[in-house]
Formats: C-alpha cells, structure tokens, sequence
C-alpha cells in the first residue's frame, strides 16, 4: 500500500483530501503545516507529499525542498492557488511530480496522484531491474556460467537473464536453436530454478517415436487399447504431474499430436489412449526444436494456435560461432567434465590449440566440440592437448576465418575503406534476409550486439 502525506492547513480541504486519498486505498497521515510533518518524515516511509503551497510557516515548496533531503526519492504534488504559473513551474524544477490548481475536483486529485505513484513504481521497478542484471552479471563472470550452463559472452547473458525470468513462471518456454546449442541443457536450468525443482522433469523426444506410440508415450494407455497394451500404462503428462514436461523436437510432431496436444494445453485435461476417464494434471511445458517453427507454420506443417500456446515465453539460443568469446571457456570446462567421465587424469590445452578451436565456425555447436575434445583426450598421447591432436580441424577451412577471395586490380588503386564498407553492407544484407528480417537474429548471425547492428544499418542506410 502506497503513504501519502498531506499538508494542508485549511481543516475542511485537508479533510477533503484525506477522504479522497483514503478512497484510492491510500495510508494517508495529514498535518496543518510543514515542520510536523518533516518531523513525521524521519519516523516513517512515504511514497508522495500532497501539500498547499500557501502554509503558515513554511511554504509548500520549502516543505518538499527540506522533504528530499530528507528522503532523496519523494516525490510531491504541490497544490496552488488559480493563476499562480511560475510557483507551478518552480514546483517541477524542484522536482515535483505534478501541481493542481484550486479549485480542483476529487476525480482530478485521483488522476494526479495515480499517475505519481504509477511513475514511482515503474522507476523502482526499473531500478530493481537494472541491480538484479547487474548481480546476474557478476555471478556469471565470476562462475564462467550459470548453473551447469558455461558461457559469458553477450549473447549468453542474455540468455541466462530469459531463464531467471521465466524460471518461476508456469508458462510454456519454447526454445529453438540449432542442433547442439544446449537446449535440453537449458531445459533443465529452467526447471532446477524453478519451483517444480524438487518434483520431475520428464523428457519426450518427439522425433525418435512414430505417431501412436508418442500418443501412448505422451498420455499413457488403458489395457487392451491397443494389441500388445496388455497392462495400463501412465503417460509422462502424468508422470512429469507437478513438474516439467520437456518436448524434445517439438516440429517433427504429426497434426493428429498437435490436435491432441492443443487440447491438453487448452483445458489441461485428457485421456489415456483407449480410455474414457478424464485426468488431469499440473505440467509446465518447454518444448524444444531446431526448426524455425514460424516458417513450419507457413508451410501448414504446424498448427499456427499449437505454436502460439508453446511460444508463450521464447529462447532463442545463439549459434556457438555467435559466441566466440565462450568457446576456450567451454573446451577446458568440456574437457575437464569428459576427463572425469573417462576416468583420467585432467588435461590442459596449449595456447596453439586454443586458437585452432576459436577460429573454427562449429556447425554442430557445443556437441560437436565435445565430440572433438573427447576424439583428442582419448587419442592425444601428451600431457596436454595440441594441435595435432584436433585432427578434424588441421585440414579443414575455418569458416570464421576464411576470407572472401578478392583480387586487386592490376592497374589503378581501390579506396579500402570503401571496399571494406561495401563487403560489410552486403554481408549485413545478407544476414537481414537470411534472417527474414529479424535483426535480433541477423545480430546473432554476425556475432554483434543488436544496438551495434541498428548502428551500422543507420550508418548504411537500410530499411
Ligand atoms: N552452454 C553450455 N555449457 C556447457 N555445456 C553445454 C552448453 N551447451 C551445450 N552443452 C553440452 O553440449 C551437448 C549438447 O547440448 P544439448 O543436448 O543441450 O543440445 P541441443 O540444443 O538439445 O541439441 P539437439 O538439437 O541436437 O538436441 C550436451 O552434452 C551439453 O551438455
Ligand atoms: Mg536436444
């Protein structure tokens, strides 16, 4: 519940003001003048000062110059008499949130002093935010990651800050992202930050079933609904009941699942395969798909409604090239994790070998450079990994690092700034449409931050 002192020295307006501030739900403490109430300031927490400006000792304005000393963040709304401008303009200097003229209507204070506090809350509030990021940031650097989640580039972050936030919310999460980004490992950061923590997390992979038995997987069965079901079966709905269910692949589901699917999230009730009782549960849902979901939707390959229901919250994760900064982090944290799973001795890389991973594009993102680090602790022969034991890299191109081919011409000279400057606006070009758009992706594509990629289409002119 928001305060509100009120000073008024006028009984009549001052009971006026506390009747109507009382009415908007306010605490509202009301004094006769300024020193009181200053007084009355140290002792307690207040959101807005309503106060005349006309007082007997102390003006209004003195009252809010002497309040936000007192308390930094008050705020004020100081009421004159009809004409009086500049004592309203000098209000606002001082920092005043508003100023009402006499005679006012009650209807008028109201909107007033909703529009007040609705500005203070949304200021706490962004401050709030903007410490919490801050904290997550420091936790991050400092642990290289978030939870079993290594990384601490840009991209990441953004990434760890989306799963604080939807964390705690029952909302369905659908995280898409090319093969190997990590985003069944997100999945589980969801679910272990979330309040489901201590009940289970069931996976499904959707892709791997054929259409009637991820049905039986999904929403179990009766006996005798199908040859062969001779006993009940659960399904995991039922069994993930209280926790999270993950759907793995989610694009690859067939409509008659999709149908079925809508359902359950539309009335969160269904029936067991061959059964006639309804249950009922209580799933929070993250789905998972490598596709571009929109454009399967499209295509009419997925159900426009299904994909709004589990599009609720979205996570987009970044390709491994998008992130080069975590790519060194992540090899020793993935070989120091694959050493204890081998059941060796640790092993470091050398700095050659670092440089040859970092200049690599991974078109199979993090799985693929685990297979990588995992191929040369088991081959590699020394103490530490080198180049040579990367054998998959030594002869093949570094996308990241292959130039475009470019030939000066024989004759005459080229003004490379200009030449640079074109190659980069054909580029960003080129990602915008391979991105249908979407800067945020065509960002990620780059490996720029948005805000660095509006700067260049400003500077270049595009859209
Ligand atoms: N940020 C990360 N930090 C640490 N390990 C990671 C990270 N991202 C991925 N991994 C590891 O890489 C492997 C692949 O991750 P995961 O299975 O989550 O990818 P995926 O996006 O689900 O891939 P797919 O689409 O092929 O199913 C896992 O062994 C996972 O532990
Ligand atoms: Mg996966």
């Amino acid at each position: 519940m928001h305060s509100v002192l009120v000073i008024e020295d006028n009984r009549t307006m001052r009971e006026g003001l506390e009747i109507s501030l009382k009415q908007m739900g306010l605490d509202v403490s009301s004094f006769e003048e300024g020193s009181g109430a200053l007084e009355q300031l140290g002792k307690k927490n207040y959101d807005l000062i309503v106060t005349d400006y006309k007082l007997p000792q102390m003006d209004g304005l003195k009252v809010f110059e002497c309040a936000r000393k007192l308390c930094p963040g008050i705020d004020a709304i100081l009421i004159t008499a009809y004409g009086s401008v500049d004592l309203a303009v000098e209000a606002m200097k001082l920092g005043a949130a508003d100023f009402l003229t006499k005679p006012f209507s009650p209807e008028e204070l109201k909107v007033k002093v909703e529009k007040a506090l609705a500005t203070r809350d949304a200021r706490a509030e962004n401050i709030r935010l903007v410490e919490e990021n801050e904290l997550l940031r420091c936790e991050v650097a400092e642990a290289g990651g978030y939870g079993e989640l290594i990384g601490e580039s840009e991209v990441m972050f953004d990434v760890f800050d989306t799963i604080k936030r939807v964390a705690p919310t029952d909302s369905s999460v659908l995280i898409t992202g090319e093969s190997g980004t990590g985003k069944e490992l997100v999945a589980r950061a969801i679910h272990d930050k979330s309040q489901r923590k201590a009940k289970p997390f069931v996976k499904v992979s959707c892709a791997a079933l054929s259409e009637g038995v991820l049905e039986s997987e999904l929403f179990g069965h009766e006996k005798g609904a199908f040859t062969g079901s001779v006993k009940a079966r659960k399904g995991r709905f039922e069994l993930a009941d209280g926790g999270t269910l993950f759907l793995d692949e989610i694009g690859d589901i067939s409509p008659a699942v999709q149908v079925r699917l809508l359902r359950v999230l539309q009335e969160q009730r269904f029936e067991r395969v061959g059964g006639e009782k309804t249950l009922s549960v209580d799933v929070r849902l993250i789905s998972a798909t490598n596709k571009d979901l929109k454009e399967e939707v499209e295509k009419e390959n997925f159900r426009e409604d299904l994909f709004y229901r589990l599009h609720v919250l979205p996570i987009e994760l970044p390709p491994l090239r998008a992130r080069g900064k975590d790519i060194q982090l992540l090899a020793r944290h993935l070989a120091a994790k694959i050493c204890r799973r081998l059941n060796c001795s640790p092993r470091t890389f050398d700095s050659d070998a670092l440089d040859l991973l970092a200049g690599y594009s991974w078109p199979g993102n993090v799985r693929e450079l685990e297979n990588v680090i995992e191929r040369a602790l088991v081959l590699g022969r020394g103490k530490r990994i080198t180049r040579a034991d990367i054998p998959l890299l030594i002869g093949g191109k570094s996308e990241t690092r292959r130039l475009p081919s470019f030939e000066l011409p024989s004759s005459g000279s080229i003004d490379l700034t200009e030449t640079l400057e074109t190659t980069e606006r054909t580029i960003i070009e080129q990602a915008l449409e391979r991105a249908h758009g979407n800067k945020s992706k065509a960002a990620r594509m780059l490996g720029l931050k948005v805000s660095a990629l509006h700067y260049k289409l400003d500077k270049y002119g595009i859209l």
